[in-house]
């Protein structure tokens, strides 16, 4: 029997867990949210774009829209420093003072984003230096130089004057710092000074660093840390991978820097019951939110309709149905709460093509946000603007001021569902017990999508779309998935998936293999334990670390062209394949569940399976066109380890939430979700349409 430890010890601990991760439990972001609230609805207002006059009327609206709080300024640090050292809060006293009449709780930002023509004029030296070589200048946003003192200095001041005029003010509910911290690489004099500091003190020698970023070739090797360079693409030929990813964890890291030194600017005026918190990009993956340690909690933005194509015909409108799957666990994970903080209200203005939303999906994004774990959703913006240059962008209200626009009354229609689902809600309810058992995590680390995209190897290879079918493949097996950290516990969860996981050392596969004979079954991917964590190859048999522990050595690695027609064979399908193949050698004791059915390594393994201590290793070396394989060979993990699972179409997700069932559809077709007979159906029908959403408890 493949026990997790016994089964009903297992359960308990999940049943526990799944309502609040073991782990942040003492510090959690959840504190700042009541569970019966279940979320919360606001609205981007910029009161600085319109005329005095009717800003009364725009927050009588919102209130009157149900809508629960409202984010402002984050870019109005030109209002509120019109000339250096000369401040002027009257407007935003004025906004906040109506905003709070009108019931609706306050968000300011740090303005960090948007400094002030004249900063840009007086001190150059504040903006970043681009791969290009060419310095920013004012017109644009998120264009600043983190390192360099004289912006440290300007935002320090500003931040001061905003925490100690609201940091007591009744009517705040909470901050967010800048705007979608995305760490832009700079490549300015003050970047260059951080950097060198930054490798002295990580590597302490010049030996160190040399061996470690392998320096003799091309004579890369240095005497002293200020020779030293950033490494620069748009310049060089065949920079060191090992400097670029020292460059890119060195960027993380000042972000980082700038937006803990925020909050402890923030903390020392505001009051604990005002939160602090980022919108980071849902993807984004230059900045690494799992470094932001001193924030209360992470949000995300997402816009899910902007120029893919998505599922079937209609997926283009529909959404990216990967985008909020992804990141309110992601997020929720890092602090225990998260909420999404700029949603699509309609069309937007800046993506390839901007096709109109299909009408009801801006609901079912928000029923989604609700079922991934937000304690607020939140979009960008009230009102349409009528200038600048996110022109054409949909607002709650239309370009008259007042008009609801059609996203508008489906946040109005959601707000007044929730408020229904609130009179429903019951603090005693548990998640089921299948549902909890099919408990799965992801292990992810951004260092490895730095690592890995720096080389890919192939055109054709996308880290993120990798991570992106496992999840959708565990989901679709009905399986709740988590994303957590090499620092977890892997053992609160029975599955555990290790998607591409290029960098590791041997303490990880120590933990894994803890993991795997305690009873935890793992899948790792392809690419996986190739180099070691400064991205150099091992000296020995390609991947050779993980050999033991997935009861198979790794051959080589072979990559297709566009049109290449590799097939692998599972059962009794065949499925293309043209990305990545690792060509594995199983050793006595692992079964081959899937082999290559043709190049000249046809009959080879590409997908192999064993038994170890109380667990199982699975190593899935193919990444297929569609994904179908993978989905088979995680429905046979799951079977294997006696776990039961669903069969949903992809798009299609269901998850269990403060007692509450949600489903919602992003495929362009039909589909039926099977729920018990005694469930009581609270708000849609089945079949479930594409951008509909069904809740039942
Ligand atoms: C976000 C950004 C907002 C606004 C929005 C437009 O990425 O944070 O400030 O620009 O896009 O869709």
């Amino acid at each position: 029997m493949k026990t997790f430890r016994s089964l009903t010890l297992f359960l308990l601990a999940l049943t526990s867990t799944l309502a609040l991760p073991i782990k942040i439990a003492a510090q959690s972001g959840s504190r700042f949210f009541p569970a019966k609230d279940l979320m919360s609805v606001g609205v981007y207002y910029y009161p600085e774009h319109w005329p005095r006059e009717q800003w009364d009327r725009d927050f009588a609206k919102m209130e009157e829209m149900g809508f629960e709080f409202v984010h402002m300024a984050e870019f109005a640090w030109a209002f509120m420093e019109p000339q250096e050292g000369r401040f002027d809060f009257a407007w935003l006293d004025r906004a906040v003072e109506l905003a709070a009449r009108h019931r609706l709780r306050v968000v300011l930002c740090t303005p960090t984003a948007c400094p002030p023509a004249w900063m840009g004029e007086k001190y150059p030296q504040t903006f970043l230096v681009g791969a290009d070589g060419r310095r920013r200048e004012h017109g644009s946003r998120g264009n600043n130089a983190l390192a360099d003192a004289t912006y440290l200095r300007l935002s320090e001041r500003v931040i001061t004057e905003l925490a100690r005029r609201y940091g007591k003010n009744p009517a705040m509910w909470g901050w967010q710092l800048d705007n979608e911290p995305q760490a832009p690489p700079d490549y300015s004099p003050s970047a260059q000074q951080a950097f060198r500091e930054w490798l002295k003190a990580r590597y302490k020698t010049i030996d160190l660093l040399n061996r470690e970023w392998g320096a003799a070739f091309w004579s890369l090797t240095y005497n002293r840390f200020d020779q030293i360079l950033i490494p620069n693409p748009a310049y060089l030929y065949g920079p060191s991978p090992h400097a670029i990813l020292d460059f890119r964890r060195f960027t993380a890291d000042q972000t980082e820097k700038f937006l803990n030194w925020q909050v402890a600017l923030l903390r020392r005026h505001i009051a604990p019951s005002q939160w602090i918190t980022t919108n980071f990009i849902t993807n984004i993956g230059s900045a690494d939110p799992r470094r932001t340690k001193d924030l209360d909690f992470i949000s995300f933005t997402i816009y899910p309709v902007s120029g893919g194509q998505n599922l079937g015909e209609d997926g283009f409108r529909l959404g990216w149905q990967d985008g909020m799957a992804f990141a309110g666990p992601f997020y929720k994970h890092i602090k225990g709460a998260t909420g999404v903080m700029e949603l699509q209200p309609g069309q937007v203005n800046w993506a390839r093509i901007n096709p109109q939303p299909m009408p009801g999906v801006v609901r079912m994004w928000l029923w989604h946000a609700f079922a991934a774990g937000c304690s607020f959703a939140s979009t960008y913006r009230f009102r349409q603007p009528l200038y600048g240059s996110e022109q054409y962008h949909y607002g709650i209200i239309g370009p008259d001021g007042v008009t609801p626009s059609p996203g508008g009354l489906e946040y109005q229609q959601v707000i007044r569902e929730l408020r229904l689902l609130r009179t429903k809600y019951d603090p005693g309810a548990k998640p089921p017990a299948d549902y909890v058992a099919r408990r799965t995590a992801i292990l992810w680390n951004h260092e490895n999508l730095w690592n890995i995209d720096n080389q890919k190897q192939t055109a054709l290879w996308d880290t993120w779309g990798h991570l992106f079918r496992y999840m959708e493949s565990a989901r679709s097996l009905g399986a709740p998935v988590e994303f957590i950290s090499e620092a977890d516990d892997f053992s609160h969860w029975p599955v555990l998936i290790a998607p591409a996981y290029q960098l590791i050392d041997e303490n990880l596969v120590k933990k894994w293999t803890q993991y795997v004979e305690n009873g935890g079954h793992l899948v790792l991917t392809c690419r996986t334990g190739q180099k070691k964590r400064n991205g150099q190859l091992w000296e020995g048999r390609w991947g050779e670390p993980i050999y033991p522990l997935i009861g198979a050595g790794i051959s080589f690695f072979d990559l297709l062209l566009d049109s290449g027609k590799g097939e692998v064979k599972m059962n009794s399908g065949t499925y293309p394949w043209n990305v990545w193949a690792d060509v594995l050698k199983p050793m006595p004791g692992t079964e081959t569940l899937a082999e290559y059915g043709n190049q000249y390594y046809s009959g080879q393994a590409a997908v192999t399976y064993r038994r170890l201590g109380k667990g199982s290793v699975t190593y899935v070396g193919v990444h297929t066109k569609d994904g179908l394989l993978e989905k088979e060979v995680l429905r046979e993990v799951y079977k294997r380890a006696g776990i039961a699972t669903q069969d949903y179409p992809q798009g299609v997700y269901v998850d269990w939430r403060d007692g509450f069932w949600v489903g919602v559809n992003y495929s362009s077709t039909l589909a039926d979700i099977p729920i018990p007979k005694e469930s009581v159906k609270l708000l849609g029908s089945q079949p479930l349409k594409p951008a509909e959403v069904l809740i039942w408890k």
